[in-house]
């Protein structure tokens, strides 16, 4: 039996955030320009380029580690996505769309969330401070990326949703 180790968790699990950003840089435009509401969009826009910032800093995380940046499949990140793009097709044109596609855009940052969040702290705990500094930065992103979804929903996207006939 091999003797997997905390650094192996470690690397198997930024193989499966690497995926997932790069997965998620996709689904951004296609995001954006299903969304009705201005803000909304904008906010989509804003998140791709952040998005994309956030592999960049991986593969500056795999570089720190002397290792391949080389993503690996996660089946999470592809059945979040599956599920906003179903709710694009099923609410297309609809009052409920923009809710639903938001609702959908948080359990993305959610999912980033619980990654970066747990990434770090096994980061902190094997001594990669640097890695610790880079990965803080995205996980704060992520973070504000998913307050700023709750204040458009809670001031006028889930309202529009409920009043248009
Ligand atoms: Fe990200
Ligand atoms: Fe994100």
């Amino acid at each position: 039996m091999a003797n997997k180790t905390l650094d192996d968790l470690f690397y198997d699990t930024l193989r499966d955030i690497y995926y997932a950003e790069r997965r998620i840089v996709k689904a951004l435009p296609k995001m954006a320009r299903g969304a009705q509401d201005e803000k909304l969009k904008k906010a989509f826009e804003k998140h791709k380029e952040q998005t994309e910032e956030h592999i960049e800093r991986l593969q500056e995380v795999f570089e720190l580690l002397d290792k391949r940046p080389r993503g690996k499949t996660c089946q999470a990140i592809d059945g979040i996505l599956d599920e906003g793009e179903e709710v694009l097709e099923t609410y297309k044109g609809t009052p409920a769309q923009d809710a639903g596609i938001l609702a959908a855009a948080q359990a993305v940052e959610h999912y980033e969330i619980s990654r970066y969040g747990t990434l770090k702290t096994w980061a902190e705990r094997l001594g990669h401070d640097k890695i610790v500094k880079i990965l803080d930065k995205t996980l704060k992103e992520e973070s504000q990326t998913d307050e700023a979804l709750t204040k458009l929903a809670t001031s006028q996207v889930n309202a529009n949703a409920q009043d248009a006939a």
